[in-house]
């Protein structure tokens, strides 16, 4: 069975899964949280080396005050105190995005989780807080642009090559999922996911099992992935 290297999950409904139980949205988030630590697990129990989840973009910041307090300060809980299981399991866990305009408890929670799981050799978590994946690229062609003030000789600088200058240098992405049901990438990875296949799925994120997670990948081992080329049979 073909396990995808890389999966990133655009985790979309938390707040629509709440609001159809007369909850806060927060409640949404919480669950989501919770059901994020589940799938983190089980994907690296069914080989998947680095599962990308997309936390908080950019953008959210644009949400109502309570809502981005209530998010950060659920990362901050769940980074100082709920990742125990993924440490164990000998997860790493890594966070991307801009350090900017982000409270000072989230930057240490951030360097705490970082810090506690660096040796860890079961997998990645990486995840998008503060994320957008135009500002990933920028992010990189500044790093970039330094080393070549520094000297470096673009002549046979290849697009593998650019992945040392993103947050962290992941591999591509194999599978991009995205539930809640809209059809798009809203800013997500966009460097990485240049290949990937994509699963759309109604669920709501806090919904999404192991069970739904396994659709996804059954999807993904019936894909034809041929990555600009042709199949042996269609080659003549
Ligand atoms: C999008 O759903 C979801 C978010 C903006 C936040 C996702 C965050 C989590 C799942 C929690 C992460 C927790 C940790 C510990 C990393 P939405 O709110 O836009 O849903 P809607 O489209 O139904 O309104």
């Amino acid at each position: 069975m073909e396990i995808p290297n890389h999966v990133a999950i655009i985790m979309d409904g938390n707040g629509r899964w709440a609001t159809k139980r007369g909850l806060k949205r927060s409640a949404g988030h919480l669950e989501g949280s919770k059901t994020l630590e589940k799938l983190a697990l089980h994907a690296m129990n069914m080989g998947v080396k680095v599962l990308s989840v997309y936390a908080f973009s950019c953008d959210n910041f644009k949400r109502s005050p309570e809502e981005v307090t209530y998010l950060m300060d659920l990362i901050v809980k769940y980074f100082n105190t709920k990742f125990e299981k993924i440490n164990k399991k000998g997860i790493r866990v890594v966070v991307s995005g801009r350090k900017t305009n982000l409270r000072p408890d989230v930057l240490a929670a951030i360097t705490n989780i970082e810090t506690k799981t660096q040796d860890n050799q079961n997998g990645i978590l990486n995840i998008c807080f503060n994320y957008g994946g135009q500002e990933e690229i920028i992010d990189a062609a500044k790093k970039l642009a330094l080393d070549i003030n520094n000297g470096l000789d673009m002549t046979n600088f290849t697009r593998e090559d650019f992945f040392k200058y993103l947050y962290h240098d992941l591999p591509p992405i194999d599978l991009l999922i995205r539930t809640g049901g809209e059809l798009r990438v809203s800013n997500f990875m966009l460097y990485e996911m240049s290949y990937s296949e994509f699963y759309f799925t109604n669920t709501y994120f806090p919904d999404f099992d192991k069970s739904e997670f396994n659709k996804a990948l059954f999807m993904f081992q019936n894909r034809d992935r041929r990555f600009g080329g042709l199949n042996d049979q269609k080659s003549n």
